[in-house]
């Protein structure tokens, strides 16, 4: 059958964008970026930065309203001292240098994970980043620092526990809203989506109570070269997902 002949049905229609209330990023990838242009690891880094900038930019301008970066795991401690002080470094800077522009943009900072063993500087700058960004209320940039899963579900144990030692909590009361409301931004919803960069196709210890429903996204780009593109790739393919949250769907 000649093609005009057929009406309608074989045009392809874009792919409807969904766009999560709550995206979380593992942005992986840049060490290989960077190895792979001959570079030291520490300008994939660099980079990774400028595409964290953007990726703040999209989340505002698309309508996400919590935005997760993890920026820096409690796992990364083992690396190299060297690559460890150069990505704190970057981080200073990234948000010292781009805090007027986050407050002028509405955007709330949190910053999640382990702060006892911080640094005082490093622990000065969090509370300012939260601090002047605690009445925003447009995006809420949650930036996963010193973060472990697993640490914060023991960290969650650990208080109710302490509930339960001191006779305020029976331990049969104890349920998973307790355990959610025990993490550490406990008001924040979960991830509809979890996305990694780079290829890699494993969860790293990040949101690992959070993400028990969560669609999880891989693509193949490494951090730095995270685009627009990747962002709208990224919400078309989260429009194709059927939610069913455990149960049988829409049929
Ligand atoms: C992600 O890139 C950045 C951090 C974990 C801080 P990587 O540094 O993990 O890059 P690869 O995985 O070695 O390429
Ligand atoms: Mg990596």
């Amino acid at each position: 059958m000649p093609r005009d002949s057929v009406t309608g049905s074989l045009a392809q229609e874009a792919p409807a964008l969904r766009i999560p209330r709550h995206l979380a990023v593992t942005m992986d990838g840049n060490g290989r970026w960077a190895i792979a242009r001959g570079k030291p690891r520490t300008e994939g880094h660099r980079a990774g930065t400028d595409s964290l900038r953007r990726l703040v930019e999209y989340a505002i301008r698309y309508g996400v309203s919590y935005l997760t970066v993890f920026s820096f795991s409690s796992e990364n401690w083992s690396r190299p001292r060297d690559e460890v002080n150069f990505i704190f470094g970057l981080l200073r800077r990234f948000v010292s240098s781009d805090l007027d522009k986050l407050v002028r943009n509405n955007v709330r900072i949190r910053v999640v994970g382990e702060r006892a063993g911080l640094d005082t500087q490093i622990l000065q700058l969090i509370n300012k980043a939260e601090n002047d960004t605690a009445s925003n209320d447009g995006l809420t940039l949650v930036v996963a620092f010193n973060y472990g899963g697993k640490a914060e579900i023991v960290n969650a144990v650990r208080g109710l526990a302490r509930q339960v030692q001191a006779g305020t909590l029976d331990p049969d009361e104890i349920s998973e809203d307790m355990i959610s409301g025990a993490l550490y931004a406990a008001d924040i919803p979960a991830p509809d989506v979890v996305l990694r960069t780079s290829g890699e196709q494993r969860f790293s210890n990040f949101l690992l109570w959070q993400s028990a429903y969560s669609e999880l996204v891989f693509i193949e780009e490494n951090w730095p070269d995270f685009d627009e593109a990747c962002f709208v790739r990224v919400l078309e393919d989260f429009g194709r997902r059927e939610r069913r949250f455990g149960g049988v769907g829409a049929g």
